[in-house]
């Protein structure tokens, strides 16, 4: 593998060509048409305004009128766009891919088909392909702890490539690792992709009790600790239902990955917000007017219509979950009461 070309200039897409030009390869980086000002920054050496790194000159930018011409000749299409715009930039890509031997993703999220299923990310990519017309190569979910920043300044870093086809993401793995960029192969693509957008509604509760020390000058760590270990239990319960491997949950997408968004990150933000007392409407009003999405607050209302379309019979072994949604949704006065009630399950 030589050539890769990674859709989207955003945080993460320009973060990752930090790893993949240190591992030799000949990288082309596509902005969409929101990313015009992000490439012009690239373009001058000046840093990238989301994580404030420079991006090599070893990377060969296109615009997103170039799309055919970033895509030509690559042996690997990465999908680093938000979830939103998964499926717009995958059928303009999807048909363009020639005879690339695999499609990478780090996009992370759910997207409902047009009857209302939640898929999760390679399912849709798989479904558009399958509108289109179109056949594509294997597909490799990539999820753990990354923060964009860190992985564009080569600070240490592992993550985790899975794919329905070992054989596959050990390729992607071998292709991609650096000294500073670890990468674990795995077979366990379901797992991988389930973590990545569970985590950022559980990493609301954490920030709920990081808020509830802020409200009333008392830590809440135990509370804290418990939340964190009921949410990978829930994480790897609801991963085992939809086909994934109990232990992925334990692993960099779901134990690394809950750490590293439960220490900073919008999701987490916002969980403050709402320890500390304010309402869900008005934190989340307040966190737009800033400009911060709080990917949590939709991936918790898709994860319970999932829950209910794929995992009815194990609703109630996800108190978390539920906990959650309740108090997003303006149900809950006491919202330390909500997530302790949660997060202390009397176990035989
Ligand atoms: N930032 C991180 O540390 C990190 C780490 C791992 C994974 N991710 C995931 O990678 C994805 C991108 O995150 P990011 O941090 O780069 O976000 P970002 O906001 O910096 O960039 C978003 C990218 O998606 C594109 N995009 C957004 N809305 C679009 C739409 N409607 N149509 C077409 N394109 C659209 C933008 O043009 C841009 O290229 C997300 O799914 C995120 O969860 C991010």
């Amino acid at each position: 593998m030589q050539r890769i070309t990674v859709l989207g200039a955003g945080a993460m897409g320009a973060g990752l060509t930090r790893p993949l030009v240190d591992a030799g390869l000949d990288v082309h980086l596509w902005g969409t048409w929101l990313d015009d000002h992000l490439i012009d920054a690239i373009e001058a050496g000046q840093p990238h305004p989301r994580i404030n790194v420079v991006i090599s000159d070893k990377v060969t930018t296109y615009r997103s009128d170039q799309l055919a011409e970033a895509i030509e000749g690559s042996d690997v299409v990465v999908m680093s766009v938000s979830s939103e715009g998964v499926p717009g930039v995958a059928k303009l890509a999807l048909p363009l891919l020639g005879d690339a031997e695999a499609i990478w993703m780090t996009s992370k999220g759910f997207c409902p088909d047009p009857d209302g299923n939640i898929q999760l990310l390679p399912d849709a990519l798989r479904r558009i392909a399958g509108e289109l017309g179109v056949t594509i190569p294997p597909i490799v979910a990539i999820a753990g702890p990354v923060k964009a920043n860190e992985c564009a300044d080569a600070k240490p870093t592992a993550t985790m490539y899975g794919c329905r086809d070992i054989e596959v993401a050990k390729t992607a793995a071998r292709a991609a690792r650096t000294p500073n960029y670890a990468i674990a192969a795995s077979g366990d693509e379901v797992g991988v992709e389930i973590c990545a957008p569970m985590k950022n509604v559980y990493a609301i509760s954490l920030g709920i009790a990081d808020g509830l020390e802020e409200a009333t000058g008392v830590p809440h760590h135990n509370l804290k600790a418990a939340a964190f270990a009921q949410a990978i239990r829930e994480m790897s319960l609801l991963g085992q239902k939809l086909g994934a491997r109990p232990e992925t949950a334990y692993d960099l997408p779901g134990v690394g990955d809950l750490e590293v968004t439960g220490l900073s990150g919008r999701n987490k933000v916002y969980g403050v917000r709402l320890g500390r007392g304010e309402k869900p409407d008005e934190a989340l009003a307040e966190m737009t007017r800033l400009e911060q999405t709080v990917e949590g607050v939709p991936a918790t209302g898709l994860a319970m219509t999932l829950v209910s379309q794929r995992a009815s019979d194990i609703a109630g072994q996800l108190p978390l979950l539920f906990a959650i949604n309740d108090i997003l949704q303006g149900k809950v006065s006491d919202v330390l009461a909500a997530v302790t009630q949660a997060v202390l399950p009397v176990r035989p």
